[in-house]
């Protein structure tokens, strides 16, 4: 495989996995097909090979733009492109809507037409709902679909429409399913970078609830790693779930960023909890494990200080993501200002 088509790619994770790309396969050609949304990222794409690596703004849910944009000859379609973050999806599901379930079918059938090999759905263990908090119970490949927020069950749909047009026609499919990533260029509306940015700056961290809420972590890169394997050498029709077995509740989260930053614990703000928030999400890979021979390289230890690390020194790319739009939604989130005390 050579020529890629990845959406979402100016985002966090897609961003990430177009730079393990390029390194990995110094042949490779990568179509990155972004509508560069709040989400979207110019900053995450510097230093980028701009003659191996072409960014072409286009929405996944319009399909003139995609046919356009997926030349004959693409080897694998690799979807990131999604609304992400659950709060929002909460305010307002409608483009959650049109974006992940409309747009998966749109790159479905545009996968097709153009004859495109192999098409990777990236997708989230949120579309298998909340588990119990005994910590004998883990999500696996056959865990029942049990979606709680508009955010996974738009993922969940988009999830059965993949499956659906391996069944139907025949067309090689692989779908992932990861827990909470964190690493750089990660938008700070997310728990830990929002975190991390608030206590870098002073400032209180909200968190929701009681803080017990338990999430299965990984590195980005490690996540990234893993859908690389999956493209080379999953079966066509798998899903493979990827995690590090690597469960904290989010209190131990803030408090191991405040403690690694030499910040006081007394800046965590425990506010209304998130409507329905699912309490404990943990990830069996044993699949991903024998069948890919896949292993996440970071620790928790260790990807927390890479991730630390780059924030500190990265204060530019940090004021532009907290600046403009995000302002407004933290208000409408948090009823306070970004840096209110
Ligand atoms: N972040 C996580 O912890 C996590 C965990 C498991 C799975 N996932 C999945 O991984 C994927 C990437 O997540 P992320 O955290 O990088 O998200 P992100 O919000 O950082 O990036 C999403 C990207 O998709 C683009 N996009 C949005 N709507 C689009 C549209 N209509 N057409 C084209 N591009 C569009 C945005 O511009 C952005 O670049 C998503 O599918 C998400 O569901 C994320």
């Amino acid at each position: 495989m050579n020529r890629f088509f990845i959406t979402g790619g100016a985002g966090f994770i897609g961003s990430a996995f177009v730079r393990l790309l390029l390194e990995e396969r110094p042949s490779c050609n990568v179509t990155n097909f972004d509508a560069l949304t709040y989400a979207g990222n110019m900053d995450n794409l510097e230093g980028l090979d701009k003659t191996r690596h072409q960014l072409v703004q286009g929405d996944v849910a319009a399909r003139d733009s995609v046919l356009a944009a997926l030349e004959s000859g693409t080897d694998a379609i690799i979807n990131f492109a999604a609304e992400s973050h659950v709060d929002r999806s909460i305010l307002s599901a409608d483009e959650f809507l049109r974006t992940n379930i409309l747009g998966t079918q749109v790159l479905l059938d545009a996968a097709r037409e153009c004859g495109v090999r192999r098409f990777l759905q990236v997708s989230t263990d949120e579309v298998l709902g909340s588990l119990p908090e005994d910590e004998t119970a883990y999500f696996t490949e056959n865990s029942a679909f049990a979606p709680n927020s508009p955010y996974a069950a738009s993922k969940a749909a988009a999830e059965h429409l993949v499956r659906a047009a391996h069944h139907t026609f025949g067309l090689d499919t692989v779908v992932t399913r990861c827990g909470n990533n964190y690493g750089p260029r990660q938008f700070p509306e997310k728990f830990l970078p929002l975190a991390l940015s608030n206590a870098m700056n002073d400032e209180p961290i909200p968190l929701y609830g009681d803080g017990q809420n338990v999430r299965d972590w990984i590195y980005v890169m490690d996540h990234c790693r893993a859908i690389l394997l999956a493209l080379r050498q999953g079966h066509a029709g798998a899903v493979y779930n990827i995690g590090a077995r690597n469960e904290h509740r989010n209190i131990e989260v803030a408090e191991s960023l405040l403690d690694a930053l030499g910040k006081p614990r007394s800046l965590i703000r425990f506010v209304k909890d998130r409507l329905g928030h699912d309490r404990r999400y943990a990830i069996d890979p044993s699949r991903a494990e024998s069948e890919l021979g896949w292993r996440p390289l970071e620790t928790w230890e260790s990807g927390l200080r890479k991730t630390i690390a780059w924030y500190q020194e990265n204060s530019r790319w940090i004021e532009r993501a907290r600046s403009g739009a995000y302002r407004d939604y933290y208000k409408q989130q948090y009823g306070t200002e970004v840096g209110a005390a």
